[in-house]
């Protein structure tokens, strides 16, 4: 399976400095990617048209949105629509990162009407699940992630789940490891995949086999290949350590 490496630059960057960093990855990786791995960047509303400039005609480099409203348009204040951010060049869509679960009050409810809605308008969308640390310590790993992945998966016809390849991936990402330098262990990341991966194919069938699995969570330079050779692990989504191409070229190459 090609593998994924997603940046995510969060609330981080002008679009300046986003065009900068844009076009040193692109300029890098102008012979392509190793091993054809798939390379993403999630930037913040002003930059994406900036980024999606700098990745114009490379398929192996891939500009996204950190978040939309599900709705075409309307009066929805401080929301952006999927056309627009597609209108700025993004064919990608994050859904349900932690920092939007539990700083901004997403339900699950509210992340599967953004997949469905998302994956109608034509865009690959990536879906971030994970537990906290309070949830892991209860025991209740396999539960958060049945409930985060049942639900987001529930409203899609059955058309839709049956061409999600290549178009839908899942971020497993511990909400105790982001950001705060604790990266999982290779133990806890291989319990954790292998239930995304079990819970993708008892919804999908045997499509769930070919569902990319990230993980996120202190993804660096130093511990990147590690985490990204492991069994069900196709690729990183990384926060700080993509925010300068230097360090997030190494992760790319890990
Ligand atoms: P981090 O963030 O790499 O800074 O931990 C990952 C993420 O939030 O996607």
């Amino acid at each position: 399976m090609q593998k994924i490496i997603a940046a995510n630059w969060k609330m981080y960057k002008n679009s300046k400095e986003a065009a900068s960093e844009a076009s040193a990855l692109a300029s890098a990786l102008a012979n392509g990617t190793p091993d054809n791995r798939l390379v993403l960047v999630f930037a913040p509303f002003t930059a994406v048209a900036a980024v999606s400039a700098a990745f114009a005609g490379k398929a192996c480099l891939g500009s996204g949105g950190q978040n939309f409203y599900p709705a075409a348009e309307g009066a929805f204040t401080g929301e952006i629509a999927p056309a627009m951010l597609k209108d700025a060049g993004a064919t990608w869509l994050l859904a349900g990162h932690s920092e939007r679960r539990h700083i901004l009050g997403e339900s699950n409810d509210f992340v599967a009407q953004k997949v469905a809605y998302g994956l109608d308008q034509g865009f690959s969308v990536m879906l971030c699940v994970g537990e906290t640390l309070a949830e892991r310590e209860a025991g209740k790993l396999g539960q958060v992630l049945a409930e985060q992945i049942s639900s987001a998966l529930k409203p899609l016809s059955a058309q839709c789940k049956a061409a999600l390849a290549g178009r839908f991936a899942v971020a497993y990402e511990p909400v105790w490891a982001i950001g705060t330098g604790k990266v999982a262990g290779h133990p806890e990341v291989l319990e954790a995949h292998k239930t995304v991966r079990d819970l993708l194919v008892a919804e999908l069938g045997d499509q769930g086999n070919a569902l990319p699995i990230l993980y996120g969570g202190s993804v660096k330079p130093d511990n990147a290949s590690g985490l990204v050779n492991l069994e069900n692990v196709d690729g990183l989504l990384v926060g700080g350590a993509s925010l300068k191409s230097e360090s997030f070229l190494k992760i790319v190459s890990a």
